[in-house]
């Protein structure tokens, strides 16, 4: 049979995936609740961090703010310093914001509406997905990275976002989002994985055009840059020093590891300040976190 039938007519690759899903679904916080807010909070957390080193800051973060209202009434340096761990820290400046704004627009309830769910900082089309899906079990296919990497190589090319999109929508079993979405980010994260897939162990192999044979319908060669030595590793020294206290400009440099480069350090620390993560305590010549220090 042609792959591309087996994919119309996706019966059995929904129960191979499905009973593969219910054997090995790993056991995370997030999937023990259907609270919109404790999954928005846990979609911006695993955006770019590893599910294992999101599971501690998620359990302090919602024993800190529990509900939307809380985490809008608190200044956003607390907001920053809940994220500690996490890394990419403008992800915790607009969780702050989108707080504010369902706050300000929902009466303090994450929305149900797609539109709703778009317009709040920080949330595209991944997460609003994500939130309808894990809270809401709405049958809509959630594209991230993972599940973009199965498509591409079960159809055995890669797809532009919107045809990606279409075909993750079409493939839901109807009722089932909720388990069929988490059986996706599973079978991606273990077995079907980007470097060193393992082909021998896949429940859904027959279906897959790629079958680990030829190159790789999702690499399109792009390396991944090194952390080390990068402008983020510099923002992400910066913003951990700023948790413990004011930073004063003069140490910028050797507080961000580049002693003898302090006009990156001044460039680098700039961006940060424009990103909402830092301001300038001009009195002191320092930088501080937002909403500290500055009475
Ligand atoms: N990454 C994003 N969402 C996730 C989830 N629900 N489980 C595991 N990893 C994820």
């Amino acid at each position: 049979m042609d792959p591309d039938d087996r994919l119309d007519d996706p019966a059995g690759l929904h129960g191979a995936v499905l009973d593969w899903g219910a054997r090995s679904r790993r056991d995370l916080p997030w999937r023990r609740t259907r609270d919109p807010w404790a999954i928005l909070v846990s979609e911006a957390m695993l955006q770019q961090t590893q599910a294992a080193r999101v599971v501690d800051p998620y359990e302090r973060f919602l024993a800190r703010f529990d509900r939307p209202a809380a985490l809008a009434a608190a200044p956003v340096a607390d907001a920053i310093d809940a994220w500690a761990g996490l890394g990419y820290n403008r992800r915790a400046v607009a969780l702050h914001r989108a707080a504010g704004q369902i706050v300000e627009r929902h009466e303090g309830l994450v929305p149900r509406e797609l539109d709703d769910l778009l317009a709040l900082s920080g949330v595209g089309p991944y997460t609003a997905r994500a939130i309808m899906v894990f809270a809401r079990e709405v049958d809509i296919g959630v594209v991230d990275t993972n599940v973009t990497r199965l498509l591409n190589r079960w159809w055995g090319h890669p797809a532009p976002n919107a045809a990606l999109q279409a075909r993750a929508d079409r493939l839901v079993p109807p009722g089932a989002a909720w388990a069929w979405t988490q059986a996706l980010f599973d079978l991606g994260a273990t077995v079907c994985r980007a470097r060193a897939p393992r082909c021998g162990e896949c429940p859904v192999w027959e279906w897959c055009v790629w079958q680990g044979r030829g190159p790789d319908p999702d690499q399109r060669g792009r390396p991944q840059a090194t952390f080390a030595g990068s402008d983020r590793q510099g923002r992400g020294r910066l913003v951990s020093a700023l948790r413990a206290g004011p930073v004063p400009l003069c140490d910028l440099a050797a507080v961000m590891g580049w002693p003898a480069d302090p006009d990156r350090a001044l460039r680098v620390a700039d961006g940060v300040v424009r990103d909402g993560l830092a301001v300038r305590d001009a009195a002191n010549a320092a930088l501080v976190l937002p909403g500290v220090g500055d009475g």
